[in-house]
């Protein structure tokens, strides 16, 4: 049985009538009305599919004239990479250190660059009384060195809580590591070479541009929609050309800034094109808990049936990011990455991993994780309305199902380097755009957080950053 939604099965079909040639550049995309008559669907149905081709690029809405065929050489331009050994200073790690240091020096009163929800959402009590409980069942834990690969009690319990989200996982084959930034870190130094090129989305979360940097790879940007995540048709472009793309990093679940989810047929599709062209896929699910329903979300690392894929995750927005906790599964490369691990840090605190452990197996961590996503959708309204009332009209606010970030894009003659940078002297933090890519096209877009609860001193700095912004213009 064919388990592609109708929309989805009907975009593809255009798609391969798109190119081979037989829709061509420039011509009329059938109406709404016809398809719905040819195809026997319903007007939601006809409207999805035409949603579908613009986001892999291949069609164009002209207003009060209907939708026309775009040629893929249309979709968005990959971003090359950037010249390496060329003696000068060109990567994207010095902008976003000193973007990250100036937040860091000014007198923050309201921070809006943070990905972390308040302290108060986290179960800091819970864990606090497991740590104690863990410290009294043996009192020499803190004079015994962790394992390489972590504690096995957390592992079983990451492995079996996986089993949910269908993405089966061996606890042998974890490694806990120091948040998923160890965990990308050691997945790209077990599959590549200083020099290698890696694709990512654009944009994507700064954090990968500056280890892609620190480890010598050249970064490739591949577009992506807030609607579906990565765009498939120009990553295949990009797959199909001259450059060897050795690794991909991908965030499918509430992408860091776009929020987008991918769809499940996109998600099998990605696997299977990056197995076909021998390009490991680096999966970030840091975010896929945050998901707003209790149906949990499926990975990429599900539809993975080659063994090419590496898994990636954080349990610091979720649960504690005082903890620094966050794991890997690294399938074929384990003992690899078990190395690396090894050489580069040793095993993680054992106290924090047998406090977590004994939370996630309690019902009570399903609860909390209930309580903290629906927290967390409300504080995403409330913010996303404010931003609506107090920006610039023509402002624009993505709507993501889950997490706690907010895509604002703003009209384009607006600048968000120069919002962040009047903001830090009333002190509030925002994160500018283009520190999300290195291709310099964002600066009309911010990040903002919605971890914390919505105040008035929140609505009086979001009124605040509105009104710098109408300074501006
Ligand atoms: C998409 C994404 N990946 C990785 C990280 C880093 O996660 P950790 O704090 O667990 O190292 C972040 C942090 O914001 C993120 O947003």
């Amino acid at each position: 049985m064919n388990t592609t939604p109708l929309y989805r099965q009907l975009a593809h079909h255009y798609l391969d009538a798109i190119r081979s040639g037989t829709l061509k550049t420039g011509e009329r995309f059938p109406s709404i009305r016809l398809m719905m008559e040819k195809h026997a669907v319903s007007l939601s149905t006809a409207v999805q599919v035409c949603r579908e081709l613009e986001d892999y690029g291949v069609l164009e809405a002209r207003p009060r004239s209907g939708n026309y065929i775009r040629q893929p050489d249309n979709v968005p331009k990959p971003v090359p990479p950037a010249p390496l050994d060329t003696g000068v200073y060109v990567g994207i790690h010095e902008q976003v250190s000193s973007v990250l240091k100036a937040g860091q020096r000014a007198n923050i009163k309201v921070n809006f660059a943070s990905a972390y929800c308040a302290p108060e959402l986290y179960p800091l009590k819970i864990l606090q009384d497991h740590m104690i409980k863990a410290l009294r069942q043996d009192q020499q834990l803190l004079g015994k060195p962790g394992s390489t690969c972590g504690n096995l009690a957390l592992r079983n319990t990451l492995a079996r809580r996986a089993l949910t989200a269908k993405t089966n996982v061996s606890a042998e084959k974890i490694v806990i590591t120091h948040g998923a930034t160890e965990a990308i870190n050691l997945a790209l130094r077990a599959v590549t070479q200083p020099g290698d090129t890696v694709a990512v989305e654009s944009p994507t979360f700064y954090g990968l541009l500056q280890i892609l940097e620190s480890l010598s790879l050249r970064v490739l940007e591949v577009p992506a929609t807030a609607h579906s995540g990565i765009n498939l048709f120009a990553l295949e472009k990009l797959l199909l050309g001259p450059e060897p793309i050795r690794a991909l990093i991908v965030i499918p679940n509430l992408q860091n800034p776009l929020g987008s989810i991918m769809p499940d047929a996109n998600k099998a599709r990605l696997v299977q094109l990056c197995a076909e062209y021998r390009t490991v896929l680096i999966e970030d699910d840091t975010y896929g808990d945050l998901v707003d329903t209790d149906q949990p979300l499926s990975t990429l690392k599900h539809w993975d049936r080659t063994d090419n894929l590496i898994y990636c995750a954080s349990l610091n927005k979720t649960l504690a990011p005082g903890m620094r906790l966050g794991w890997i599964s690294a399938g074929r490369w384990h003992e690899r990455v078990e190395m690396l691990k090894h050489t580069q840090s040793r095993g993680c605190e054992t106290l924090s991993q047998l406090a977590v452990s004994a939370f996630m197996k309690t019902p009570s961590y399903e609860r909390y994780l209930r309580r903290l996503r629906k927290t967390l959708t409300q504080q995403r309204q409330q913010m996303s309305a404010a931003i609506l009332r107090y920006f610039p009209s023509g402002t624009c606010v993505s709507n993501p199902r889950g997490g706690t970030l907010l895509w604002v894009e703003l009209p384009p003659r607006y600048s968000s380097m120069m919002l962040f940078q009047e903001a830090l002297k009333v002190g509030i933090q925002i994160s500018p755009g283009d520190i999300f890519s290195n291709a310099q096209r964002f600066d009309h877009f911010v990040r903002i957080g919605c971890g914390a609860p919505y105040s008035p001193r929140i609505d009086e700095a979001l009124a605040t950053l509105g009104q710098i912004l109408k300074n501006q213009c």
